[in-house]
């Protein structure tokens, strides 16, 4: 097999999306408003179905981000939760599941909570509603009737976001778990259409908490991918 030719963009493209890592503490200071307004030009530039866009997102910062992360802590406390993309554990397959273990396995060992001590891992979860300290947070809802389709244009939307906060040098965390609150986000946000599929915790890593350092492993290519010809 031959070498790729790398062009003018592969090795910035090799830095920005292997750079990209889901950070789980941060550092207090916001983002300027300047930066936060070219990130999300830049996401917009993401592709979807004949050019649909059917996203819509809400950013928290200072005491909106305050009210929301002490209303989701509330939820949670009351047991109160929402969903608008259902959820199930049997969606996952053998090999899922044996990837989720594994990356379970890391995260916790890094935080130094054992793999079975359910009750620590609970209460990390319910921390993590308050956006792992981020100083911002943005919803992604999906709009339209929110069928899978969309969602998936949605699911481009997000990679495309946190590129570009990569980029910027603005570290994030995609939490679906935000997302078992829908109805939380939407009173406190007062958005009264679309399907709340993820949150993105995001802000500046703090680059000395030994959970910002955990790898995380793909499958290899041959495992994934099949070249027909
Ligand atoms: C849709 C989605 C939902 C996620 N939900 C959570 C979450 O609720 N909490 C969390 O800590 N990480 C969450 N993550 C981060 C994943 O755990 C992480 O992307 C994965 O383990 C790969 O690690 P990396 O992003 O550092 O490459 C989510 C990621 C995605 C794409």
């Amino acid at each position: 097999m031959s070498l790729p030719a790398p062009t003018e963009l592969s090795g910035c493209a090799e830095k920005l999306i292997r750079g990209r890592h889901a950070t789980r503490a941060f550092r207090p200071d916001a983002v300027p408003e300047d930066t936060m307004r070219a990130i999300f030009s830049l996401a917009g530039a993401a592709p979807s179905n004949s050019n649909a866009q059917p996203w819509r997102v809400e950013v928290v910062s200072g005491t909106a981000r305050e009210r929301l992360a002490d209303a989701l802590q509330a939820a949670h406390a009351a047991h109160r939760t929402s969903v608008d993309f259902p959820y199930s554990e049997d969606m996952y397959t053998q090999v899922h599941k044996a990837r989720r273990a594994a990356f379970g396995a890391r995260l916790y060992g890094a935080l130094g909570i054992s793999p079975h001590d359910h009750q620590a891992r609970a209460a990390y979860d319910a921390q993590s509603l308050r956006f792992y300290g981020a100083p911002h947070a943005a919803f992604l809802f999906v709009t339209g009737d929110g069928g899978p389709r969309l969602a998936a244009d949605v699911g481009a939307y997000m990679q495309t976001l946190l590129l570009a906060m990569t980029a910027y040098g603005v570290a994030s965390c995609p939490q679906g778990l935000l997302s078992f609150h829908a109805d939380t986000v939407r009173t406190e946000l007062a958005v009264s259409t679309g399907r709340l599929l993820v949150g993105i915790s995001f802000g500046y890593a703090d680059e000395a908490a030994p959970v910002n350092h955990i790898t995380t492993e793909r499958a290899p290519l041959e495992e994934v991918t099949t070249f027909h010809d």
